[in-house]
């Protein structure tokens, strides 16, 4: 430290005849030094910048029945109404003082540790006591007021469940509409709703020529003016026990003319990217875009020994997939296909370690419910993609995450993982895999549980009752 502040000091004496330069030069000089110095201590004294192994501690806590008992103790106390991020919740328990051990450490192990090799978390959840509890509670005191529409509404095709069974890349939208209407979490009686569901739909919007693309905007302002006119839930809270769901894209400019609901309303959207304005994180909620499945397993998704070490097929439509197809379409171990593929794509999914999940026109698309769905580990590669029930689950024990600059170290990242470390990843997926599907009837713990649990989470507004 004293030696560089030397260096630049005598650069700067050296300066002095330019009196104009050196007027700018030494403050700049003092000032990174006095910043380095800042840097120095705060490396020194906090273990922001070196995470240690606390896995041991962790595990030991999972598996000391007295520890847990008290925690569950402790979650009879407001922290339970808090949402579960894990940084949230850490801090929260800090402040009651249990689990004094549960630092950073122990969750957000780095992808890449400090001798370079790529590391795997093995626990899926990041508090499965706390979820298994919550998520019980939820399942019997949640409810929700769907506003209701009848047949003869001239949007009814917007507004009411679709009667057929929810098709395409966009069918999370009209399956979660479906199952809840049909579930035990609708209430009637809205002085017991915990939270207002608006039930357009962004998909049919667009699709409705009284409405199309150019028009979808408007039809949302005016759906909430008629909402909060005709009914005094809206006011109490400025939308903020309201959300919406869609799957679409286009819902990101769509709210552009409500400005309301992205500012307050929960909005439960596949294209949760936080580099989004409309999108706020931990307000709204990822919504996971899943291929409908209603046939059975795939044969082999058990399997972890895979022909290929990565798979990607896609149309090139942005520059991540580009530089993907640029530097991987020659390799033997990595497949790389832009445009249409010729032989079967369920297949190469079953037959590859690793399945890329890219970042096409935004950071969401169908392929990490595919990989789920066919037993392989998904490699994210989607910059500031909200991933889906990231605040139940830990992302790490089951997806490898890079960031798009490393499409060049992707075989290094990939191939440093051991047998063992790659098979974890494979048993976490096949774990996870129930929470990334539809059904017809829903399954606890499947997609629309989860994302009842997410809108749990955010359930608690303040409501100013209305004169
Ligand atoms: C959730 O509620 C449904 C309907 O009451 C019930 O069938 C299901 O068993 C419940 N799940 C859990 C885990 O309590
Ligand atoms: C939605 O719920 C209502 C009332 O329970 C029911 O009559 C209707 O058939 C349901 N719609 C669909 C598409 O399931
Ligand atoms: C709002 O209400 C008016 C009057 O009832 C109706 O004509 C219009 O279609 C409604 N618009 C929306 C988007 O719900
Ligand atoms: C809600 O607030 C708006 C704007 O202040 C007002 O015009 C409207 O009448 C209110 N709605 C109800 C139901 O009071
Ligand atoms: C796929 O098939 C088309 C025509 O059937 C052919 O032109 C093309 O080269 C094939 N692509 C690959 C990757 O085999």
């Amino acid at each position: 430290m004293a030696r560089s502040f030397f260096i630049l000091y005598s650069l700067s004496r050296r300066r002095v005849s330019d009196s104009l330069r050196s007027m700018f030069f030494i403050p700049t000089a003092l000032a990174l030094t006095t910043s380095l110095f800042i840097l120095f201590y705060i490396s020194s004294t906090s273990n922001l910048f070196t995470p240690h192994p606390h896995r041991q501690s962790r595990l030991h806590f999972l598996q000391n029945p007295n520890v847990v008992s008290s925690k569950i103790h402790d979650s009879q106390n407001p922290i339970e109404s808090q949402p579960q991020s894990g940084i949230n919740f850490d801090s929260s328990s800090r402040n009651l003082g249990v689990l004094e051990d549960r630092g950073a450490g122990a969750y957000v192990k780095p992808l890449r540790s400090s001798n370079g090799k790529t590391t795997v978390n093995e626990i899926i959840f990041h508090d499965q006591d706390i979820f298994a509890q919550d998520y019980i509670k939820m399942n019997k005191s949640f409810k929700i007021f769907m506003y209701p529409h009848n047949k003869n509404d001239p949007f009814a095709n917007i507004l009411l469940p679709v009667e057929f069974e929810p098709e395409g890349n966009y069918a999370s939208e009209s399956f979660f509409k479906k199952t809840l209407n049909n579930s035990h979490f609708l209430t009637k009686d809205p002085s017991k709703a915990d939270l207002f569901y608006l039930p357009f739909s962004i998909a049919r919007l667009r699709h409705d020529p009284r409405v199309g693309i150019d028009g979808i905007q408007d039809f949302i302002r005016d759906y909430i003016y008629n909402v909060s006119h005709h009914y005094p839930y809206w006011n109490r809270t400025g939308g903020a026990d309201h959300f919406y769901v869609s799957c679409h894209s286009i819902g990101r400019v769509a709210i552009n003319k409500a400005e309301e609901i992205k500012l307050n309303a929960i909005q439960v959207v596949c294209s949760s990217s936080y580099f989004q304005s409309a999108y706020v994180p931990h307000k709204d909620a990822s919504l996971p875009q899943i291929w409908p499945r209603v046939e059975d397993d795939p044969p082999h998704i058990t399997s972890s020994r895979r022909k290929k070490l990565a798979f990607f097929a896609g149309s090139i439509n942005s520059p991540v997939r580009q530089k993907l197809v640029e530097t991987w379409q020659n390799d033997a171990s990595i497949s790389v296909h832009g445009g249409h593929l010729n032989t079967s794509y369920e297949e190469a999914l079953q037959d590859s370690k690793f399945c890329l999940h890219v970042k096409g026109f935004e950071v969401n698309t169908a392929r990490i419910g595919d990989a789920f769905y066919h037993g392989c580990v998904p490699v994210i590669i989607a910059n500031h993609y909200d991933l889906p029930f990231a605040d139940i689950l830990n992302w790490k024990s089951f997806s490898i995450i890079i960031a798009t600059l490393d499409i060049p170290f992707l075989q290094r990242i990939l191939g440093s993982l051991s047998t063992d470390e790659y098979t974890t990843l494979h048993k976490n997926v096949l774990e996870v895999r129930k929470h990334f599907r539809w059904h017809a009837t829903p399954v606890d713990y499947d997609a629309f549980y989860m994302v009842m649990y997410e809108l749990w989470l955010r359930r608690s507004s303040i409501r100013v009752p209305l004169s």
